[in-house]
C-alpha cells in the first residue's frame, strides 16, 4: 500500500480487503463456470449461444483482475488456491457439468449474477463509508456490467420460453 494511503485507510483497510477477496473468489467461479459451458454445452445452445458465454467468461476474467490489482495496491495478494475461492465464496455451491443445457445455464447465472449485484452494492457502499474511493470507483464499475449481465440473462431466459 502506498504511504499516504495507509495513513488514510488506517484500521479500514483489512475490512475492505476482506470484501475484496470474496469478490474475487466469486469471480473465478463464475469465470470458470462461463468458460466450461461455453465449451462443453449440450443441444441447441452449443451452436447458439456458446461463443456468447465465452465472452461473458472473459468478462468476469477481467473483473477477477480489477479486484485482484486493487487488493495488491493494499497490501495483500488476491487467494490463489481454488479449495480457498470455495470456501471464500459468496454464490454456494457451482458446478458447472450440472449446468449443460441453455436454460439450466442461464437460470444459475440469474441467481449469481444477482448475488454480484447485491455484492457490488454493499462494497460501494463499504468503501464510500471508509472513504475508500478507489475501491467505491471499482466497485460501481463492476456493479454496472453486474447489472448489465443478469437484465441480459433474465432477458434471453424469457425469449426462451414457448409462445
Ligand atoms: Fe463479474
Ligand atoms: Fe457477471
Amino acid at each position: 500500500m502506498g504511504r499516504t494511503e495507509k495513513k488514510l485507510m488506517g484500521k479500514n483497510a483489512p475490512i475492505i480487503i476482506d470484501i475484496l477477496k470474496k469478490a474475487y473468489c466469486d469471480e473465478m467461479r463464475i469465470f470458470h463456470y462461463f468458460w466450461y459451458v461455453g465449451i462443453n454445452m449440450e443441444g441447441i445452445g452449443l451452436v447458439t449461444y456458446a461463443a456468447a458465454l465465452k465472452t461473458q467468461a472473459t468478462g468476469e476474467l477481467g473483473h477477477a483482475e480489477l479486484l485482484a490489482d486493487r487488493i495488491s495496491e493494499l497490501g495483500d495478494i488476491a487467494p490463489s488456491d481454488p479449495a480457498e475461492w470455495k470456501q471464500l465464496s459468496t454464490i454456494g455451491p457451482l458446478d458447472p457439468s450440472k449446468h449443460l443445457t441453455l436454460r439450466s445455464a442461464l437460470e444459475r447465472a440469474v441467481e449469481f449474477e444477482g448475488k454480484a449485484v447485491e455484492n457490488y452494492n454493499g462494497l460501494a457502499k463499504k468503501a464510500l463509508e471508509v472513504g475508500d474511493y478507489v475501491t467505491y470507483n471499482l466497485a460501481t464499475t463492476i456493479l454496472a456490467d453486474e447489472v448489465k449481465d443478469e437484465q441480459h440473462t433474465e432477458d434471453v431466459l424469457k425469449s426462451l420460453e414457448v409462445k
